[in-house]
């Protein structure tokens, strides 16, 4: 899977060189390019944002610096055969591409922009994300459904959002999402969008060594996973449930059961279907 991460703090983005997914990168099955916006402004300040039209608090996130940022990552993968970064370097580094270098992307007008405008979308298209507390909550559903693309886009929004026809514009050239990852708000995408990329990332097939452990989880079946124990037996006074310890396979998959369902009751009974 390719994605594609637009924002302009990219130092967010260094954890994603650690753990399972630096190694799915290093393994060429994520390919990861993270973008600073401010590269693709012209002024002296490489200002991205302005006053809001209508006036309020806060400032607007400007649509030129996103208009050239999604048309310099998306006129690459529409061009046929493009197989180098906007760097010129090859596709599997994951560096921050570094579109100041004198590079053709992001720095002017992008050739295929002129003839980018509405068009019936195919299964293939890239999905261009957008984070936003306005948008459908993220699921574990989503995740899953996520993880079958081929091209994901995320752009972080900061200050009080993106002027709105950066989302139109992008309509035009992918599928669009604005998605949340819950009822509370952050000072920006990028650590919805770290959170998105792991869900994601870790249900590519290849990811996580053992597949099996993501059966089992939470959400996986609409319920919250049971708890789980190691060795020893007995800590600091506190006993292993003897069934777990007795090898009877039926009973402990009774036993999780019970417990997932009891978790999800107490915790979430929001999850449960609404009771006859
Ligand atoms: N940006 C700010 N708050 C957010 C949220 N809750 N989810 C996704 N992106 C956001």
């Amino acid at each position: 899977m390719r994605i594609d991460i637009v924002t302009i703090f990219p130092e967010y983005f260094g954890a994603l060189d650690v753990s399972l997914l630096g190694r799915a990168r290093e393994d060429g099955i994520l390919d990861v390019k993270v973008h600073d916006l401010r590269a693709f402004t012209h002024d002296r300040h490489r200002t991205v944002d302005d006053k809001p039209y209508g006036g309020g608090a806060g400032m607007v996130m400007k649509p030129e610096p996103w208009g050239e940022a999604l048309d310099a990552i998306l006129d690459q993968v529409a061009a046929p055969g493009a197989t180098t970064d906007a760097d010129g370097d090859a596709n599997a580094d994951g560096d921050i591409v570094d579109h100041d270098a004198a590079s053709v992307v992001g720095t002017g007008l992008s050739a295929g922009a002129a003839d980018a405008r509405p068009r019936h979308r195919r299964e293939t298209d890239p999905i261009v994300i957008f984070p936003s507390p306005a948008g459908e909550v993220f699921t574990q559903a989503m995740a899953r459904e996520l993880s079958g693309a081929s091209h994901i886009v995320f752009g972080c929004g900061r200050y009080e959002g993106i002027d709105q026809r950066v989302f139109e514009y992008a309509e035009s050239r992918a599928s669009v999402r604005l998605v949340s990852l819950g009822d509370y708000v952050l000072n920006g995408g990028e650590v919805a969008v770290m959170a998105m990329i792991e869900a994601i990332g870790r249900l590519i097939p290849g990811v996580i060594g053992n597949p099996e452990s993501l059966v089992e989880e939470s959400h996986e079946d609409g319920l919250l996973e049971y708890p789980s124990y190691t060795k020893p037996a007995e800590w600091r006074g506190y006993a292993v449930p003897p069934v777990l310890t007795n090898g009877n396979h039926g009973a402990i998959a009774v036993w999780r059961r019970e417990q997932q369902l009891e978790r999800t009751r107490r915790v979430r009974p929001d999850l449960l279907p609404p009771a006859q």
